[in-house]
């Protein structure tokens, strides 16, 4: 809901549309756009004692990220429509908040903070670690570790951890603290710059460390072990890890399942057809361990479906509902996040394109911010799920 006169959206609008002639057109048409349905997928979310959320940025320099940000007024009406939580899509990563080993930079993490609290939407943090070589930033991967590497390295880690727990504080209350730790090929931790001077133990440093800087805040292991056939080594592995982690004693509450469904060589490996029974085995062995789910960064990669518009979203949307109404059947799961709201924003058009050249639309909004099947399908999901008879965890 948004609480902007009509005149103030007109002026917004107006003002906008220089910023678009500047950004090169590519964040769509200005004009009003279509009112959002009712109920919101947030009030659908609540009703069930869950939340809706989606990704959202602080602007860039690029256009196709400028359209998913605030600071374009239409996505963000969305976003304020239909959610009630929000996640940074890059601005917290450490490749965001870290120019140099010495330099914190929150300006554009903030920008989204300010963003949140006028709209009233609570923010999840994303990440404190996402784990791969590609993601760390570059001066890391090059760091100088000294005469005492070990040390060197927890004291980074450490710092890192704890700096940007203590800037936003108990404003989040949950945070993803390791992203993608296992090798999706192997199912064993990844190896990077940090596991070479500290092993598998990097995990459990960056979790503890969370927990003392903040001991009500919800503390969750993210990874992308999706449920299509060919993620049989990487949710075996994922379970490997949390298991050792339970045992342990290493604070992670919660496993987020990214859900990047409908497969993607590039992110999932040999993806093929879903397999709901090993899909629905991996939700109970996880929450087995005593873990909380949630759903943190959906979409449907529609990369091989039919070029059709039409049919294209009804075969996503009916993908989408079996999906969500086996994993929402989990009452663990509490939040569902969407990784975007508007198809022309997606990331999944950076990558692996279509054969035909073809936008893909993996969002529940479509270029020109119309609702598509796919929101249909993720309300009646939300509609149809069992209520939540536990109350919404502290942390959150
Ligand atoms: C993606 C962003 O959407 C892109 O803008 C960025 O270039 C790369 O990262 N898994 C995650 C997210 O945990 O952080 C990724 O976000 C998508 C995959």
């Amino acid at each position: 809901m948004t609480n902007r006169a009509p005149d103030v959206l007109v002026s917004r609008r107006q003002a906008l549309t220089g910023a678009l002639a500047v950004a090169g057109g590519a964040l769509g048409p200005a004009a009003a756009r279509a009112e959002t349905p009712k109920p919101s997928l947030n009030a659908l979310a609540q009703a069930k004692g869950m939340r809706f959320g989606s990704a959202i940025a602080a602007g860039a320099s690029d256009a196709r990220r400028m359209g998913g940000s605030i600071d374009n007024p239409p996505y963000a009406d969305v976003v304020a429509s239909e959610c009630g939580l929000i996640v940074p899509e890059n601005e917290m990563k450490m490749q965001a908040l870290r120019p140099g080993p010495d330099t914190f930079d929150f300006h554009r993490a903030d920008r989204l903070m300010a963003f949140a609290a006028q709209k009233g939407l609570a923010v999840r943090g994303h990440n404190l670690l996402w784990v791969p070589t590609k993601w760390l930033p570059a001066w890391l991967n090059q760091y100088d570790f000294g005469s005492r590497p070990a040390s060197t390295a927890e004291t980074l880690l450490v710092t890192h951890v704890k700096t940007v727990c203590g800037h936003f504080g108990e404003r989040l209350g949950s945070w993803d603290v390791i992203n993608e730790a296992i090798d999706p090929a192997t199912g064993k931790i990844r190896e990077t710059v940090l596991t070479r001077h500290l092993g598998d133990r990097v995990i459990d440093i960056a979790f503890h460390a969370a927990r003392e800087a903040l001991p009500k805040c919800q503390l969750v292991y993210n990874d992308y072990m999706e449920w299509e056939r060919g993620n049989e080594t990487h949710r075996a592995g994922v379970l490997k890890l949390l298991e050792r982690l339970r045992h342990d004693g290493v604070p992670v509450d919660a496993l987020g399942l990214q859900s990047h469904i409908g497969g993607d060589s590039e992110l999932v490996g040999q993806a093929g057809a879903p397999d709901p029974k090993a899909w629905r085995r991996f939700l109970e062995q996880a929450t087995g361990l005593g873990l909380d789910l949630l759903v943190t960064e959906f979409d449907i990669n529609d990369r091989s479906l039919p070029a059709d518009p039409a049919v294209r979203d009804a075969r996503a949307a009916a993908y989408v509902r079996e999906y969500l109404d086996l994993t929402l059947s989990f009452p663990q799961v509490q939040d569902v996040l969407a990784w975007g709201m508007v198809d022309r924003f997606s990331w999944l058009n950076d990558r692996t394109p279509r054969a035909d050249g073809l936008p893909k639309r993996p969002c529940p909004y479509d270029a020109d911010y119309r609702p598509k099947p796919l929101r249909d399908a993720i309300a009646a999901a939300l509609a149809g799920a069992p209520p939540r008879t536990a109350p919404h965890p502290p942390h959150a």
